[in-house]
């Protein structure tokens, strides 16, 4: 019974332990098409700062709706960070296609 208990607490450990890593980040898939959405990205990580629209300066954020970089320099600040205050998001945003989305969403609130 001792022997069962433990190798049961192992499998529960070893389980809890592969669970952390399988949803290492919160899920942006749209519920009806199931594609990354750009928009749920920048929602959880950079409203904060950045604003909804993009044009607020919270901790002297940039505003994105006047920003003038081109979308490789845009991949390039939100990978890196910058100066002081804008945090770097390698860890964070690490699937190519969230990194895609998130910079497309950030090109278009420029144009709204
Ligand atoms: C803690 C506040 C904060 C958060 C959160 C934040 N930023 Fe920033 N961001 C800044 C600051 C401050 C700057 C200006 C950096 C500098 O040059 O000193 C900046 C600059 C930028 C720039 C450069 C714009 C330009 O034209 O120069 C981009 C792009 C950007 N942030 C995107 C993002 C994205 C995308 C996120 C979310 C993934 C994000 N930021 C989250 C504070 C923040």
């Amino acid at each position: 019974m001792a022997i069962y208990a433990s190798s049961f607490g192992r499998w529960l450990v070893l389980s809890l332990w592969l669970g952390l890593f399988s949803c290492h980040s919160p899920d942006w898939a749209d519920e009806v098409t199931g594609e990354v959405r750009g928009d749920y990205i920048y929602n959880y990580y950079c409203t904060s700062c950045h604003g909804k629209q993009g044009n607020s300066n919270i901790s002297g954020a940039s505003d994105l709706t006047k920003s003038s970089l081109a979308p490789e320099e845009v991949l390039t600040v939100i990978l890196n960070g910058r100066g002081r205050n804008m945090p770097s998001y390698r860890n964070m945003i690490v699937e190519e296609e969230e990194q895609f989305k998130l910079v497309e969403y950030i090109m278009q609130l420029r144009e709204e």
